[in-house]
């Protein structure tokens, strides 16, 4: 496999069309030993991912979506197959050489937000960058900057439960790009908003990507996964490229 293939076009926002190969999986297999069994829940994923895309991972429940997306973020390792996420290969690494590589390169986005609720909007985004050993005057500008990028600047010192869901959902999103992680990765990033809200959510994420932010989006929801430039869809734990029409 060549890393110089480009799959996107990225003319809109004036940057290079040669973009780099943020993400790329070779022959990922997941097995889980079960009694009596080994269940075979990711078969021979190969994935390439350029600096840049907006894609989608669209299954049906159990297909293996949570499985892929947690090795896609180094939550967890593959049973075999390799895997190189910015330019580092990561195979056999220990929880803390993961865990820092995680909080470098991942930004992750949950369906259920995850803010922790005594610590205000500003404190959740601050987190990450107190992780990163980010000076505190820098640390306060660019959570000031994030927070007023996702247009909550009024809300900076709300606990959570003092915002709604869609809010919320944008304090985490403003975590989750706080660091300048390479890949922003959603798992059923709308799945706890209503229509309208999750739309804005949307909205929010193709001004992202246009501002340059590779997202990976894992999703069951077939709308929502429109919103993507790419769709890969996964089906009994083997992903093929496809347009929507057939999944
Ligand atoms: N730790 C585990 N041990 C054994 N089997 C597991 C484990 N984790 C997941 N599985 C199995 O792997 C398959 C894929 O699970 P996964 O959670 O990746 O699906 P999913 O696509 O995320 O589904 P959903 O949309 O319901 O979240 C399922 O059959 C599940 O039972
Ligand atoms: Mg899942």
């Amino acid at each position: 496999m060549s890393d110089s293939i480009v799959t996107t076009e990225q003319t809109s926002a004036g940057r290079d069309t040669s973009a780099k190969v943020i993400l790329r999986m070779e022959h990922i297999n997941k097995d889980y030993e079960m009694p009596g069994e080994t269940l075979h829940v990711l078969k021979d994923v190969s994935l390439t991912v350029h600096e840049g895309e907006f894609l989608a991972i669209l299954g049906p429940s159990g297909s293996g979506k949570s499985t892929l997306m947690n090795i896609i973020g180094c939550l967890d390792l593959p049973t075999s197959g390799d895997y190189w996420l910015d330019g580092k290969y990561i195979f056999d690494e220990d929880e803390t050489t993961l865990a820092q590589i995680r909080s470098k390169e991942i930004g992750f986005i949950f369906q259920s937000f995850y803010l922790l609720q005594r610590q205000t909007a500003f404190q959740n985004v601050e987190l990450p960058l107190i992780y990163a050993d980010l000076p505190e005057k820098q640390r306060k500008a660019r959570v000031e900057e994030c927070l007023a990028r996702v247009d909550l600047s009024d809300k900076m010192y709300n606990l959570p439960n003092q915002l709604s869901g869609g809010q919320q959902q944008r304090v985490a999103i403003a975590r989750a790009v706080a660091n300048h992680p390479a890949i922003l990765l959603a798992d059923e990033p709308t799945g706890a908003l209503d229509q309208k809200t999750g739309a804005q959510v949307m909205q929010l994420f193709h001004e992202l990507n246009e501002e340059g932010n590779t997202i990976i989006m894992i999703t069951h929801d077939g709308k929502i996964a429109a919103h993507a430039k790419r769709i890969v869809k996964i089906l009994d734990g083997v992903i093929s490229e496809g347009a929507l029409e057939d999944a």
